[in-house]
């Protein structure tokens, strides 16, 4: 099989490179990214034969079409986006231009080319500010951020290319953290709340709370993390589901259906990591950042029933 991953030199997409072809040595992880990073080097030692690797802005369809001449490719996980939410509020046209035009060069050529099953990642932050806890896949969408408003279009792209012969499965992630064998966060500029938590206690600097009057018990927004390893999961069943067709056309959230405040995950880590913790650490209240929403929490029952996706790790195994 071969399965063409985009955005496959980030967190996310590394990560389930490296889960599926620990799980399938026969696969093989056609991997798309305009940088190439640590991961991909990682990649390519530890599965010399089974990566192959484009460098390629994906907004460029000739250069995305050569991936499509060269292999014949049996799925599509589509992770390559910008992601980073506060950037995207300043950055409107670059965050459109690339999320948008990437999705819609990929689903033009998976068209083209008869590539029928694919997996996009998509955001817990399509539903916006939540009008109720946990959120189901049928909550209201109404981002708030523009990088979650190019999410909510892919979503729309994609639901009208299936009328055009594509099988896809949506992904909601909620809040991905933790790492497998060595391959972390490492966002660029990094936002993540928890590699930026364990950096300022390792380093001992200051730790920013990005506000405390949101409407959540202590103030702090809430999010439901899920440990990696699980999310790549999701990915690998949904992959097994659609290449088998025993699915199609389905949207999922993946969270554990449980959420930690910013407060609790960061009191939670000082407890675990007592005495290892630089003595110059403190975390300090800072005004709320552009584009963040109180409460994201998943209510995941539709993926454990039709995906059989009972996730593993807690916060604790993230930490
Ligand atoms: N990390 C999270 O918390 C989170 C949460 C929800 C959804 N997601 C989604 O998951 C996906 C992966 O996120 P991640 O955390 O691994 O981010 P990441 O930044 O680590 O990886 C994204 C990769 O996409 C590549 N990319 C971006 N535009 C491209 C283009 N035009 N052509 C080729 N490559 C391009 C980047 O170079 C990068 O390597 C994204 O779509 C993101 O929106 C992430």
């Amino acid at each position: 099989m071969n399965i063409l991953l985009t955005g496959g030199a980030g967190y996310i997409g590394a990560c389930t490179s490296l889960f599926i072809l620990k799980l399938n040595p026969n696969f093989k992880c056609i991997i798309i990214d305009k940088e190439e990073t640590q991961n991909i080097k990682k990649l390519q030692i530890l599965f010399p034969n089974n990566i192959k690797f484009y460098k390629i802005d994906m907004c460029r369809m000739d250069l995305l079409e050569t991936v499509f001449n060269d292999t014949k490719v049996d799925g599509v996980i589509h992770f390559a986006a910008y992601t980073i939410v506060s950037e995207s509020e300043k950055e409107t046209y670059k965050y459109f231009h690339n999320n948008i035009n990437s999705t819609l060069n990929l689903l033009e050529l998976m068209k083209k080319y008869a590539v029928s099953n694919l997996i996009f990642s998509s955001s817990a932050s399509v539903y916006g500010v939540a009008e109720y806890l946990p959120i189901d896949e049928d909550h209201p969408l109404k981002p708030v951020s523009t990088y979650a408003i190019s999410k909510k279009i892919c979503e729309d792209l994609i639901l009208k290319y299936s009328e055009r012969g594509i099988n896809y499965v949506i992904l909601r992630y909620f809040n991905p953290a933790g790492a497998i064998d060595g391959i972390g966060e490492e966002h660029n500029p990094e936002t993540h709340l928890i590699p930026l938590l364990i950096r300022s206690m390792l380093e001992g600097n200051i730790f920013k709370i990005f506000g405390n009057d949101f409407p959540t018990p202590d103030g702090t927004c809430i999010r439901d993390f899920i440990h990696i390893e699980d999310l790549a999961n999701a990915h690998f069943l949904s992959l097994r589901k659609l290449l088998g067709e025993e699915i199609k056309n389905e949207i999922f959230n993946v969270g554990i259906n449980n959420g930690y405040s910013v407060m609790e995950v960061v009191l939670k880590a000082i407890e675990m990591f007592k005495g290892k913790v630089n003595k110059n650490f403190r975390y300090i209240i800072d005004s709320r950042r552009e584009g963040d929403v109180p409460a994201l929490v998943a209510k995941a029952n539709k993926i454990k029933n039709k995906l059989g996706f009972y996730p593993k790790y807690t916060i604790e195994d993230i930490l």
